[in-house]
């Protein structure tokens, strides 16, 4: 079994987000082949990147730091599951992907987003992409985008619309398939 960490990336307290992202993790439970870890990066809380060294150094000086490279760096795989703001990415994603970087070598990501309007965050996933290429990262072809995220999240809650865990099911295999290929590598 590959080791899967569904990454929840918005810090709104309020975030529509985390339901979504939980159901995410739970449906990717139900995959042969992933043992699935969830993790919050409004819980994480990480700060504003602090560190004095490169992150390639992998020299961590600060304690949150650490606990983010023990967490990314046990993953085999990653699904990021994003928002849409303004148009593009999140700082906070952004942001801890910067503090990383040996952790996300050659290791394979599903980006799934999200957003309020029509979009479904489809432009943040296609802007993300030259930065997953920065550090290694391989993002599978398949991505999911899922607008009017509020019409789907109700009292914390999620309920996905038609068809959604059929289209989840086809990333995930495909993020399989990467996966094993990175470990047959
Ligand atoms: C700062 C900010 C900017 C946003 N920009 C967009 C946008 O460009 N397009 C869009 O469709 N929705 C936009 N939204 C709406 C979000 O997609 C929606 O609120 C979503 O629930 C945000 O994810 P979160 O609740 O998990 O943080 C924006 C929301 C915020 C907070």
């Amino acid at each position: 079994m590959s080791r899967l960490l569904v990454l929840s990336t918005s810090t709104r307290t309020v975030s529509n987000g985390r339901a979504f992202a939980r159901w995410v993790a739970d449906a990717a439970g139900g995959h042969e082949a992933f043992d699935v870890e969830f993790t919050d990066l409004g819980e994480l809380a990480l700060p504003l990147l602090d560190e004095p060294e490169y992150a390639s150094t992998g020299i961590y000086t600060h304690q949150h730091t650490r606990d983010w490279s023990a967490i990314a760096g046990a993953a085999d795989a990653f699904v990021f599951v994003m928002p849409m703001y303004n148009g593009g990415f999140t700082a906070p994603l952004k942001n801890a992907l910067d503090h990383l970087y040996q952790e996300w070598q050659g290791k394979p990501v599903g980006l799934v987003s999200y957003s309020a309007g029509d979009s479904g965050g489809a432009p943040a996933a296609e802007m993300l992409l030259p930065v997953l290429a920065r550090l290694g990262l391989r993002p599978a072809q398949r991505r999911l985008a899922v607008p009017a995220i509020h019409s789907l999240v109700s009292e914390g809650a999620f309920a996905p619309s038609e068809g959604l865990d059929g289209e989840l099911a086809v990333l995930l295999d495909e993020l399989a398939k990467l996966t094993l290929d990175e470990n047959l590598a």
